[in-house]
């Protein structure tokens, strides 16, 4: 079976720590490059975070990261529409700061790779046209502002890349404000850019994230695993559910999503998502109460024609055990 050759775009972050890990590690994907972005941490963050991570699973020579935006398209031009890098989600539990976000990933050391000169909007352009028509699958996790932006100055890599998987939105679930989720949010305006590119676009939103949570059990298996790997993985996954835990409670109180992960492991495995549906789905980019919402059309006839397959639902148990897969080398 061919690889998915993708290039990974990451705002890391716990999440997309452990999604950069099953995207080296599986032998279902081919990890070409990886590009940075602002979101949950500044960009001079994620960017050292996911050195870290590289460095980790000894990737420094074979996998570059590309540094890419610092800020999104024009949204932080007004300073209502947004409260902060990583939306809202943080409070005060006994003096101390809970966040979902990790700051820096001290658990790692501070890398020795170095991130590339050439920006990512240039990477994205000069890769996906210098490739075979559909060699490239884009998996963003973060904002969109660098896929829109190279969208923006060569629209035709739209029709040259395979398709694009990514995690983003929500139909029944948000988390930055009552209408939106945080990556389409942080960036409403590229987001709708991407939307509509014409591409094929699979989004991987709240609704199936947050029914493949990982347990607290399930943690502690991974640290009996052993290895560097897992245990850096256990880690990430352990603040998460503490996070969560007092922040925004799960069905299963010693739970949490690790959505950034579930979008690369249905690449590996597509049934990992299910209720999956090509609807239109639009973004508000009003400035409104609904600033950066997802708008799934559930009419029959739509005023415009679908453009992203939209996963409504997950299953648990078979993100589950592929995550243990891959970690073991299995998958
Ligand atoms: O809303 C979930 C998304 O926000 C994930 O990509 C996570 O990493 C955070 O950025
Ligand atoms: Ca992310």
């Amino acid at each position: 079976m061919e690889r998915e050759k993708i290039i990974l775009d990451v705002d890391t972050g716990s999440d997309d720590a452990v999604a950069i890990i099953c995207a080296a590690l599986s032998s279902k994907i081919e990890l070409h490059s990886i590009c940075t972005v602002w979101g949950n941490r500044p960009l001079h963050q994620t960017t050292d975070n996911t050195l870290r991570v590289v460095d980790l699973l000894g990737l420094g020579d074979t996998v570059k990261v590309y540094p890419g935006c610092e800020t999104a398209m024009v949204a932080t031009l007004l300073a209502k529409r947004h409260a902060g890098y990583g939306g809202q989600r943080k409070s005060v539990n006994g003096g101390k700061e809970v966040s979902m976000h990790q700051e820096t990933i001290d658990e790692l050391p501070a890398p020795h790779t170095l991130p590339q000169d050439k920006r990512a909007v240039m990477h994205y352009i000069d890769t996906i046209m210098n490739g075979e028509d559909g060699e490239f699958t884009l998996v963003p996790v973060g904002p969109l502002t660098n896929i829109a932006m190279a969208l923006r100055v060569e629209p035709r890599i739209a029709g040259k890349i395979k398709q694009i998987v990514l995690m983003g939105g929500g139909c029944r679930r948000t988390n930055s404000t009552p209408a939106a989720e945080f990556n389409i949010w942080a960036d409403p305006e590229a987001a709708q850019i991407v939307f509509t590119c014409g591409a094929k676009i699979t989004v991987v939103p709240l609704d199936a994230t947050h029914n493949a949570c990982i347990n607290s059990d399930e943690v502690e298996a991974l640290y009996k695993m052993g290895t560097p790997v897992s245990n850096f993985v256990a880690d990430m996954i352990k603040h998460r559910i503490a996070a969560y835990s007092y922040l925004q409670p799960m069905k299963r109180l010693d739970s949490a999503p690790v959505h950034d992960a579930l979008a690369v492991c249905c690449l590996i495995r597509p049934d990992v998502l299910e209720q999956v549906e090509l609807v239109r789905c639009d973004v508000d980019i009003s400035g409104g109460i609904a600033d950066g919402q997802t708008i799934v059309d559930p009419r029959a006839y739509t005023d415009l024609p679908p453009n992203v397959h939209f996963a409504f639902f997950a299953n648990r148990d078979k993100f589950s055990s592929l995550l243990f897969e891959i970690l073991r080398g299995e998958n």
